[in-house]
């Protein structure tokens, strides 16, 4: 069986983390979607990692770590990951797997990134130009270059046969995109060389036999749900699946095979990058949550806006994946607050509707909210359950109750070591 564990949000709701924790209850940990554009903390023993592309189970020495079709690889990056791993002296031909199916980020994909978002002007879409669309765009057109060509004399020229056509995209933006691309291909071809050290398997084979011989395998989601491509707040998304689906086509597991599906969500929300977010704040409890939570992308260092729960969302989201189990993290980034709000319903074409409309723009709709008390313990010193103060208790269940999913990870600190279990 395969367990999911997904973002329920916008992303960034810990998932690095809280993968990290449970890796020693799986033996593989697989990426399914998304590339670069994520960033997954995970600290233990006073150290801080960010993964961008390999799996964040790769710290555990039981766990092989796949990274499956549906990824894509910017090898420059990857190469940048792996040299951050290094004086970890972490077996990587044997621990990390990658799919001949996942498909190659060129540098020239980050500059259409770029120019597409520049040609947007205001209604760009905050992309983390990381080339994920570009990328996922060639690959549904059929041009994409994946891992696989790599094993081939010929791959240079497909390379080559694609770029070309970039670069003659790039002029339709009518923006100016400075780059020197020969410096560029330079470090590609430098990253390439490093990803043909590695293990290049097909992922879906993998997967079958490992299922088969009762391996337990944990898929790690990247981004979140409101980030999906059909389900999210289009067009502000990102361009992958990022919903239980996603996994399935991602790694080439049949839907049967699917076993619990984790939820993780902050216990408040952000989103980097643009488009809707009803219950944004403006005010000092946003700017407490910003700042207490170090509420700064992981990948780009921008600083995340900050709001209150939604539940609407995160009900929509819970439903779309199947939600078996939630994780609630960060709940010590709201002690000393003197009031909690929750938004439970939207008003929407003057009418109070509990589902998510087509479009969450602020301009159709306002955020309907029940107040909380606030706590004014510290949570990052506790262990049990039995120590979280009533109030979060209070809030915990009324979550449950209205999501009719039981939350058991509460997460008080980016810590290994600060989760209850409940
Ligand atoms: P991911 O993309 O879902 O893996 O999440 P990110 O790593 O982008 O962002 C989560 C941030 O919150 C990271 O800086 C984590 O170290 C941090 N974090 C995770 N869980 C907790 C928590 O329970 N409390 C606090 N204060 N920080 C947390
Ligand atoms: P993790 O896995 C938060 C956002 C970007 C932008 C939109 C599209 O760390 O949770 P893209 O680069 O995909 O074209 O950007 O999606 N975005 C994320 N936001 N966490 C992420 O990943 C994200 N990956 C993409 O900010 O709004
Ligand atoms: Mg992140």
């Amino acid at each position: 069986m395969v367990d999911l564990l997904l973002g329920l949000q916008w992303g960034d709701e810990g998932k690095g983390k809280i993968v990290d924790v449970l890796t020693k209850e799986y033996d593989i940990i697989a990426r399914f979607q998304g590339g670069p554009n994520a960033g997954h903390t995970l600290e233990f023993d006073g150290i801080k990692h960010v993964l961008h592309t390999i799996p964040s189970g790769i710290f555990h020495k039981n766990a092989i770590n796949v990274v499956g079709n549906g990824v894509v690889i910017d090898p420059v990056i990857f190469k940048k990951e792996l040299d951050n791993l290094e004086k970890f002296a972490i077996d990587i031909t044997s621990k990390l797997l990658i799919s001949r199916k996942a498909h190659v980020i060129l540098p020239t994909h980050r500059l259409l990134d770029a120019a597409s978002e520049a040609s947007k002007g205001k209604a760009k879409i905050g992309s983390t130009l990381k080339g994920i669309g570009p990328t996922y765009m060639d690959k549904t057109g059929r041009n994409g270059m994946r891992i696989g060509d790599l094993e081939f004399d010929n791959w240079k020229e497909k390379y080559r046969t694609l770029a070309n056509k970039h670069e003659a995209l790039l002029g339709f933006h009518g923006v100016d995109i400075e780059y020197d691309l020969q410096e560029l291909e330079d470090e590609f071809c430098e990253g390439i060389a490093t990803l043909k050290k590695l293990t290049f398997i097909d992922s879906e084979a993998y997967m079958f036999d490992a299922m088969a011989q009762g391996k337990k395998i944990l898929a790690e989601g990247a981004q979140g749900s409101l980030l999906d491509i059909d389900f999210g707040t289009y067009p502000f998304v990102t361009s992958s699946n990022t919903t239980a689906a996603g996994a399935c086509t991602g790694l080439g597991v049949a839907p049967g095979k699917i076993g619990k599906v984790l939820g993780i969500f902050k216990a408040y929300a952000t989103r980097v990058g643009s488009g809707p977010f009803p219950t944004e704040l403006f005010d000092s409890y946003g700017e407490t949550m910003g700042r207490v939570g170090n509420e700064f992308g992981a990948t780009t260092g921008r600083p995340r806006r900050c709001g209150w729960l939604d539940l609407v969302a995160l009900k929509y989201a819970v439903q779309i994946n199947g939600v078996t189990h939630l994780m609630m993290m960060k709940a010590d980034v709201l002690s000393g607050f003197d009031m909690i709000k929750v938004c439970t319903a939207y008003r929407y074409n003057g009418e109070q509707v509990q589902h998510l409309p087509y479009d969450i723009d602020s301009a159709y709709v306002t955020p309907v909210y029940q107040e909380f008390k606030g706590w004014a313990k510290d949570l990052t010193q506790m262990t049990k359950a039995e120590q979280l103060p009533s109030a979060l208790i209070a809030y915990i269940d009324f979550l449950e109750k209205a999501l009719n999913v039981p939350i058991t990870i509460v997460s008080v600190g980016p810590d290994r070591k600060q989760t209850i279990h409940r």
